[in-house]
């Protein structure tokens, strides 16, 4: 099923911005950015050089964006173990070129059955974030691994073991750790401290690895080759295992993930998520990601406003988006969780979002914000809102193959280097059970997003593929942590509204809006916004704001892709 939303807009307005040629680029909060990467065959962006050249390779020998994907995984768990890999989880998005079906595939990690609902407290009290990540309870089942065979299985042209050649072969003759790596192990080094193996592979002799230091890891080589030979069983059964759960039982804080919790395991495919704008439509991961439906209620409600003639640099452009996304991020923080445990009203019903849009016809930054009261067959169930805290993190992986089918992939291991848990196998553990509430309750309320034995938790991830006439036009996602719905959604508008090209629209400064305070990426042009925004009735707060969005454009005359200057990814194509 596709959630099909009409277009709920004046519709000749948004039609108009539909068929507009697309305006010059604005300058003024417009950076200077680097040409987009430009391509005819295929192109493969991703947030590590020598991932993006494992990928590139499959994709010149005619691999297919599956194929590719598999590389660049298999090679971003060993250079970027900070973001994702083997021990975490992913949701992917699919457009099979042969057949102009989507899918999308969930290999979000899940609670142990053993896990409470008061995982994540003590004495009836939340745990501290960092408390409850570090160590063993906070570590969901793997999806990633599964994620992979399953996608190649349905997709994949290229012989399986040899998409981990490049990954085998820089895990035993070492690579040199990258500047953001370095800068990231020596500011976490007191964390990577609390395990003696993940210390003795960050910081050894307890001095954390410098840029340029040449890191050999050979447990994460025999485990790929063991994942080449045997496919997922070597993962989720035999050695590799039981590494798993004796290293998450003898942490200093132990988890309850067991054996029979890995052999369970399993990708679910679930429907696509669409929304209507500008004529496109913006399709995503839904629940338990409240990615799409997060991204997509933003868009849906500013479609009736002229964003495109607002332009980047009028601050009631950034009015609209702000108040939009408040409203968004109040349902998502109401209703938005693993929909396979709780149900979930019609969060694009297109009346709904018409009452919603009318919101923000002021001027002025709305005073107050709420969740609504979308449609739904469960309206006797009543929920309380969560307040979890996601900090950012993950990894973004954007594919298109030569014969035409895309690939969005966002993965994680959840914080920075998860739960500073490294396996015997030569991989960090996730850290993805913190992205559940650790309260149950509200006031005698239930949270949809509690902790539930089996369920997985509530993600940001948006892999999104914007489709227009049944074919694909843009791959893009980021990590970020619960701010990865505003990178993504900023984007697309900065793409389709304001005509920048994929790089530019990354490279775009960032404002956020979130639950009411307007964030202003530090160091570019939207600082000088914090005024302006003030003067609407916000509170600003200029900060860093490190997405790592990768994107490609797909047009009749060929692939333009570009990689965030904010971190070290790389676009390539040919
Ligand atoms: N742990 C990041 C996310 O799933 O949104």
């Amino acid at each position: 099923m596709i959630f099909a939303l009409c277009l709920l807009a004046p519709a000749a307005f948004a039609q108009q911005a539909a068929d507009a040629v697309a305006p010059e680029a604005a300058t003024g909060l417009a950076p200077e950015a680097p040409a987009p990467v430009t391509a005819q065959d295929w192109m493969v962006a991703a947030a590590n050089p020598l991932a993006a050249e494992a990928g590139a390779r499959v994709l010149r020998e005619g691999g297919s964006a599956a194929d590719a994907m598999v590389a660049v995984q298999a090679v971003l768990g060993l250079v970027e173990p900070q973001s994702s890999g083997l021990g975490g989880g992913a949701f992917l998005v699919w457009y099979d070129a042969a057949t102009g079906a989507l899918t999308t595939l969930d290999g979000r990690e899940t609670a142990p059955m053993a896990a409470t609902p008061t995982l994540f407290q003590v004495d009836g009290e939340p745990m501290g974030f960092f408390d409850a990540v570090v160590g063993g309870l906070s570590v969901g089942t793997p999806g990633t691994p599964l994620l992979m065979e399953e996608a190649h299985r349905r997709w994949g042209r290229a012989n399986w073991g040899g998409l981990f050649d490049e990954a085998i072969s820089l895990a035993e003759d070492g690579f040199a750790v990258s500047p953001r790596l370095a800068t990231l192990i020596a500011d976490d080094a007191e964390r990577l401290s609390s395990s003696e193996a993940t210390a003795a592979y960050f910081l050894p002799g307890g001095t954390p690895l410098a840029e340029g230091a040449t890191l050999v890891n050979a447990a994460y080589a025999e485990t790929l080759r063991a994942f080449a030979r045997d496919g997922s069983d070597a993962f989720y059964s035999g050695p590799v295992a039981e590494g798993i759960v004796a290293t998450i039982r003898g942490a200093a804080q132990p988890g309850v993930l067991t054996l029979d919790d890995l052999a369970a395991y399993d990708v679910v495919e679930r429907p696509a998520v669409c929304a209507p704008y500008r004529g496109a439509e913006i399709c995503g991961m839904g629940p338990p990601s409240s990615g799409a439906l997060t991204v997509g209620q933003i868009l849906a409600l500013i479609e009736p406003y002229d964003i495109a003639a607002l332009g980047p640099d009028d601050p009631q452009a950034w009015r609209l988006i702000g108040d939009a996304s408040r409203l968004a991020f109040a349902d998502r923080g109401r209703y938005m969780a693993d929909s396979d445990f709780v149900p979930m009203p019609r969060l694009l019903d297109p009346g709904y979002l018409a009452e919603r849009a009318a919101l923000l016809a002021g001027d002025d930054a709305l005073p107050e914000v709420t969740a609504g009261t979308p449609p739904w067959d469960h309206a006797a169930l009543e929920l309380a809102d969560d307040t979890s805290l996601e900090l950012p993190s993950t990894s973004h992986i954007s594919i298109v193959d030569s014969a035409g089918n895309a690939l969005s992939m966002t993965t994680t291991i959840e914080n920075g280097f998860g739960s500073r848990l490294l396996a015997p196998g030569g991989f960090l553990l996730n850290n993805e059970l913190t992205d559940f509430s650790f309260r149950t309750h509200s006031d005698g309320v239930p949270i949809a997003n509690r902790v539930e034995p089996g369920k997985r938790p509530r993600s940001s991830m948006s892999p999104t593929i914007v489709m227009r006439d049944g074919a694909p036009v843009m791959v893009v996602g980021s990590p970020g942590g619960s701010r990865i719905i505003g990178y993504v959604a900023k984007t697309i508008v900065a793409h389709l509204d304001w005509g920048m090209d994929v790089q530019q629209a990354i490279a775009l400064p960032h404002l956020v809006n979130r639950f009411g305070t307007y964030d202003l990426e530090e160091g570019t042009a939207a600082a000088a916004l914090a005024e302006p925004l003030a003067a609407l009735g916000y509170e600003t707060n200029i900060r860093g704001l490190t997405s790592g969005l990768h994107a490609i454009a797909i047009a009749a005359d060929g692939l333009t892709g570009g990689a965030d200057p904010r971190r070290e990814g790389v676009a390539i194509g040919e």
